[in-house]
């Protein structure tokens, strides 16, 4: 058997984390193996990388070195623990993947989309979700969310950076209907979460 790949996106502050954790849990209650992951992260150099990526001190960083960053922790995360998961029949629940590097760097940064794509495929070795969920929130909600803690390296790009993250994710959403779906993020997280499941139906 097979695993199953989904991913779970969003402008920052949509709720994804809790999504995943509330996802994760709903799978599991089915019996299944679930790994639940996020990016950049997931693995030791990975983990590493996100930290350079998010740390506000590294202000002047190149777009194209982000963009390469963001791949190369993707490569890792895929070959170390996202291939063995799915080769052993597990559902892999990722928070981000390679569409936050279309949204991101190709929609908020305004890096060539061809581009972007042609990496995507490399960082993520030709793996690609079965399923993406975007969670979807007003951006000015999800951002003040997303901040008030302080901003990141990537938050501090501002509100209008978001918006137009959120409009690739739509863009997107519009492109490959079969594989991501768009799911408003307000309201109870309960109903939230059997929103997201909805989705997956036909999946699990
Ligand atoms: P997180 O806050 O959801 O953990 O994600 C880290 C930040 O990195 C978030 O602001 C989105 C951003 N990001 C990209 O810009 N490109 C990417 O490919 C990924 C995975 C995340």
């Amino acid at each position: 058997m097979r695993g199953v790949f989904i991913t779970l996106e969003g402008a920052d502050g949509c709720g994804k984390s809790t999504q995943a954790a509330l996802l994760a849990d709903a799978l599991g209650a089915r019996g299944r193996e679930v790994v639940r992951l996020r990016e950049p992260g997931g693995t030791q150099i990975s983990e590493k990388i996100r930290a350079l990526l998010l740390d506000p001190a590294n202000a002047d960083m190149a777009p194209e070195c982000e963009l390469l960053l963001y791949e190369a922790s993707r490569a890792q995360l895929t070959r170390q623990v996202i291939e063995p998961a799915l080769a052993r029949g597990a559902v892999v629940l990722c928070d981000r993947y390679y569409d936050s590097t279309y949204a991101y760097q190709a929609g908020g940064r305004g890096l060539d989309e061809a581009l972007v794509r042609r990496a995507n495929l490399l960082g993520s070795c030709g793996v690609a979700p079965a399923r993406t969920l975007v969670l979807d929130l007003d951006p000015a909600l999800g951002y003040a969310r997303a901040t008030s803690g302080g901003a990141d390296r990537m938050e501090a790009e501002g509100l209008a950076f978001q918006e137009r993250v959120r409009a690739a994710y739509l863009r997107l959403a519009a492109a490959e209907p079969d594989r991501v779906r768009v799911v408003d993020a307000s309201g109870e997280k309960n109903e939230v979460t059997a929103r997201l499941l909805v989705e997956l139906e036909d999946l699990l």
